[in-house]
């Protein structure tokens, strides 16, 4: 099992650079199954779920080349069956765009049910197969396995009013959306810049979608896409998490490669906490010097303070002064790491989606837990700002979704290493789901 072993109490100071957006590149390459010929997708970032994804796709038969180490060829063509039912789809969330894009293409699919991060619960797919179900397709699932079949043995257009804004749900339809006969509106649509991101690609390849970034999003069916090349934005959550890990541990540190505008809802909740942010072009510079600040933070879909950026942001307000309330507003339970926080010192009361937190003067190094991606994140932070030696177990998880995360904190002034340590009991850390 790999751990990671942080000294805090360094403050970070240099530059970090951004790498393609996560959640993006999990939408954009299985999207790549409904363009004849091929297409050349760049700025992809080097990541386990990232390599699920591809993998998923050769699975399937897709010749998939690497052109450097961001940017890959993936071509479709080869790609003869709707069935998707394999390992590699029960690892990751984003596996179920699969039941979109063969709905796209072939009108059928068969797709086994996505895993993903552990919220508490059951995430559900209901609103996906709503959005399918208006665009003709019959959907059950039966034994772990989501069959849909379009009666007709093509999608057709729909009005789709969604029941709750759901990043998967609109992103899933739009993919069924853009090679079906006639048009189709999702109404009460996410807005998050990788949605746009998503609808960016596809029109690159010749789809007509229009609206992506508001709620009523417009998509005219087209007979076909065509190949192209297209550069994926940089990630919203990777950026935040390093801007809040400035906040924490102390410093100045420029993060580059972003879109200032995407984060804004996590610059201004660290003003409000007392950290200089200035925007520029396309780089944001964080300074902490003097005390953090009490706030309030309610997580809500984009433009709202991201339910992806929660756990990192609950750290920083453990060191704040006074009391901060945090209200989750997108998941039924998103806090098991506040046990973890607990055991460094943190002072937080948890009453479902409600965290209540009383600053502390300090958190000490303790051995603490990844629960989840964004979970682990947090304890990275919560280590380079606590006194003391940290050992952060778990970070497989954590591994999903960072590029280089030792390495780019490393390269601020972070103490912090990656050391292999052979279980005792000599059985591997599992796959993270
Ligand atoms: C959500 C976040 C996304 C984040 C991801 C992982 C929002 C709106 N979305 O995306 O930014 O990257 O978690 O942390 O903040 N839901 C249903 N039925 C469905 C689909 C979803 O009831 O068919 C509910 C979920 O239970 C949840 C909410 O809708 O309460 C948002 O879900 P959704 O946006 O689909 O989740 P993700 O796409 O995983």
């Amino acid at each position: 099992m790999t751990k990671y072993i942080i000294t805090g109490g360094r403050p970070l100071n240099g530059e970090i650079s951004i790498s393609g957006a996560k959640n993006a590149a999990l939408a954009i390459i299985p999207a790549a199954l409904l363009v004849s010929g091929r297409c050349r997708i760049e700025n992809i970032p080097q990541i386990k779920d990232v390599t699920i994804q591809l993998q998923i796709l050769q699975h399937m038969g897709a010749d998939v080349r690497m052109v450097d180490s961001h940017t890959m060829d993936i071509d479709c063509t080869g790609i003869s069956s709707p069935i998707a039912d394999f390992d590699e789809m029960r690892q990751i969330r984003a596996s179920y765009y699969h039941i979109g894009t063969l709905l796209g293409r072939f009108g059928e699919a068969v797709v086994a049910m996505p895993g993903g991060c552990d919220f508490g619960g059951v995430r559900p797919i209901d609103q996906h197969v709503k959005g399918f179900h208006a665009m003709g397709a019959d959907v059950e699932v039966r034994n772990g396995v989501v069959y849909a079949k379009a009666a007709t043995g093509r999608m057709h257009g729909a009005y789709v009013n969604l029941d709750v804004v759901s990043v998967g749900a609109t992103m899933n339809i739009m993919l069924a959306a853009v090679l079906a006969e006639g048009i189709t509106v999702i109404e009460n649509a996410a807005r998050e810049p990788h949605i746009v991101d998503l609808a960016n690609f596809l029109n690159s390849m010749g789809a007509d979608v229009r609206g992506a970034g508001t709620n009523v999003i417009k998509i005219r069916g087209v007979k076909k896409l065509t190949g192209g090349t297209y550069a994926i934005i940089p990630d919203q959550i990777e950026a935040g998490t390093y801007m809040t890990a400035v906040a924490a541990a102390g410093g100045s540190v420029l993060v580059k490669n972003v879109i200032p505008r995407h984060l804004n809802c996590i610059s201004s909740k660290l003003e409000e906490m007392g950290v200089d942010i200035i925007n520029m072009e396309d780089s944001v510079l964080v300074r902490r010097r003097g005390a953090l600040h009490r706030a309030n933070v309610k997580t809500m879909p984009y433009p709202g303070f991201p339910t992806d950026m929660q756990p990192q942001i609950a750290t920083v307000l453990c060191l704040a002064q006074g009391t901060s309330i945090i209200t989750e507003g997108v998941w039924d339970s998103r806090y098991k790491y506040v046990s973890e926080l607990l055991r460094m010192g943190a002072n937080v009361q948890v009453n479902g989606r409600i965290a209540v937190i009383e600053g502390v003067k300090r958190l000490t190094g303790a051995a603490i837990k990844s629960w989840d991606l964004r979970a682990g994140a947090a304890m990275v932070i919560a280590g380079l700002c606590a006194e003391g030696v940290t050992e952060v177990e778990g970070v497989n998880y954590i591994e999903r979704g960072y590029e280089n995360l030792v390495e780019k904190l490393r390269s601020v002034g972070a103490d912090i290493e990656s050391v292999y340590v052979p279980d005792p009991e000599g059985v591997e850390e599992e796959e993270a789901v």
